[in-house]
């Protein structure tokens, strides 16, 4: 069944940049009610300040460091306290950090773990019981490409989105008799902060840049909003994501010779 979008309640993390800022807009046309949550507090006032300028919006903004289960606890908390009740909950807050494996410091790996993925287990358990009380809610996690296909220099980052799936599948499943629904997004590249700030000291010299092939931020924004509106249990963007995840599950082989070419390595 579609949700009919204005006055629900939507929560979105990593909301002061990116993929979450370009959610908020487009959630904001649409009607919804905003709390807006990351650590840079300024980012956030403008954020919200655009959003009443541009679709008089009163958004809520609450500064919290998604890694701490107790903040997230408090933030889940502000949010029931300040609209009575949360709808949707976006789990989009994130950090990318590239290197081969052997060169990745241990502290960056756990870093990508406790933001991309523990995070996310956080802020589901703090926000599942007020979902169930409420009789139900939709949850939406932000995952990756690389949560289908590990790449090069990406493997704790694509581990980390691995599991942020395998999460969602199994919850999928076990919250559905508190009518929690979930779904999994799959960005391709998108050009935020995120790829454009990435630190490739420890990458090959000709690493490709994928500058050229970004995708506009809008285009994962509008998927969400979509997304909030139609319930899928997954969204892909671009949609041939989906195409090369099954190609993936059925010629591993093949797509990692191709996949070793473009990145010009081995025989
Ligand atoms: N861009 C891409 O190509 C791409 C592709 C696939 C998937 N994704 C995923 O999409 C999501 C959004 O990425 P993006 O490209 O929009 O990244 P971005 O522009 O770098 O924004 C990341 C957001 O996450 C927030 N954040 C990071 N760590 C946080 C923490 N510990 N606590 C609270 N907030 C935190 C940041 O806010 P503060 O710094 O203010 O806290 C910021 O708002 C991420 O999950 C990313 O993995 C992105």
């Amino acid at each position: 069944m579609q949700a009919k979008l204005s006055s629900l309640v939507v929560l979105i993390t990593g909301a002061s940049a990116g993929i979450g800022a370009a959610t908020a807009h487009e959630l904001a046309r649409a009607g919804c009610r905003l709390a807006l949550v990351a650590r840079r507090k300024d980012r956030l006032e403008g954020l919200a300040l655009e959003l009443k300028t541009r679709h008089n919006t009163d958004a809520f903004i609450h500064v919290a460091d998604v890694e701490d289960s107790e903040q997230v606890r408090a933030m889940v908390e502000s949010v029931a306290r300040h609209f009575g009740r949360l709808d949707v909950l976006i789990n989009n807050a994130g950090l990318l950090r590239m290197a081969p494996l052997l060169a990745m410091p241990l502290d960056d790996m756990e870093h990508l773990m406790d933001t991309n993925f523990w995070a996310v287990v956080h802020s589901i358990r703090a926000a599942a019981p007020l979902m169930a009380r409420q009789g139900g809610g939709h949850i939406i996690n932000v995952a990756s490409g690389v949560s289908r296909r590990g790449l090069p220099y990406m493997a704790v980052y694509a581990a980390t989105k691995w599991a942020v799936t395998g999460l969602t599948e199994s919850l999928r499943i076990e919250l559905a008799a508190e009518n929690i629904h979930f779904t999994t997004v799959y960005p391709g590249v998108i050009d935020t902060d995120m790829p454009r700030n990435l630190d490739r000291s420890r990458l090959p010299a000709d690493y490709p840049d994928h500058g050229s092939s970004r995708l506009p931020v809008t285009r994962v924004a509008q998927a969400i909003v979509r997304a909030v509106r139609e319930k899928p249990v997954e969204v892909y963007v671009p949609w041939w994501l989906r195409c090369m995840s099954w190609l993936c599950a059925v010629c591993p082989g093949l797509v990692d010779r191709s996949i070793r070419r473009h990145y010009k390595i081995g025989p």
